[in-house]
């Protein structure tokens, strides 16, 4: 992720009920930190679509206090396309996109997901893309409810990975 990608993501704005799942320009130089590994996703003609995290900022707190993070050999996954993408049916390409990305540099078991249990859109297109609830859990004082979704890769894909 460069700086102008980073300032382009950064002020993006998802429309209601999405609106949480928007940046602001102060997180700018959160997308640039390295540790975190966000990446810019483009299409065929090099325009910015999205983007993806792989790791730690793609975990909520809660969760990790609950355990359902212990299995380390999945890779945490979190991304977001470009607001006027969303909604057209482009779901599957863009998530099967960086899941190839994250599975050829970090070559992990499989991949984990963290979703508002609400935002039936996501996790429809999880569903579809062979991810299954594993774990479930609610934020307390926001009253809020999550899903913890995964999918292992199959041994032979893991093979063609670095590791
Ligand atoms: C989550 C995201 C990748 C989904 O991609 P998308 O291209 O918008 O989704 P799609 O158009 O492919 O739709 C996915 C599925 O949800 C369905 N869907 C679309 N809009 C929906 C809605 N408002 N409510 C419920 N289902 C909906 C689609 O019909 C499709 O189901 P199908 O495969 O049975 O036809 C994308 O919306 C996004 O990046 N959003 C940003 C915010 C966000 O929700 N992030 C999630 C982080 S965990």
């Amino acid at each position: 992720m460069t700086s102008a990608d980073a300032a382009a993501i950064a002020r993006w704005w998802y429309s209601p009920p999405y609106e949480m799942y928007s940046f602001t320009p102060e997180d700018e130089d959160w997308l640039l930190r390295p540790e975190l590994r966000y990446h810019a996703a483009f299409d065929e003609h090099q325009e910015l679509v999205g983007y993806f995290c792989y790791g730690e900022d793609a975990r909520i707190p809660a969760a990790t206090e609950l355990g359902l993070y212990a299995d380390e050999s999945l890779l945490d996954v979190g991304l977001g396309m470009r607001p006027d993408r969303t909604g057209q049916g482009l779901g599957p390409a863009f998530l099967s996109a960086g899941l190839e990305f994250g599975q050829r540099n970090f070559g992990p078991d499989g991949f984990r997901l963290t979703v508002a249990a609400w935002n039936s859109r996501a996790v429809r297109l999880y569903e579809r893309s062979g991810f299954s609830a594993t774990g479930a859990f609610t934020v307390q004082e926001a009253g809020r409810s999550f899903l913890v979704m995964t999918r292992l890769t199959p041994r032979s894909d893991q093979a063609r990975s670095p590791h």
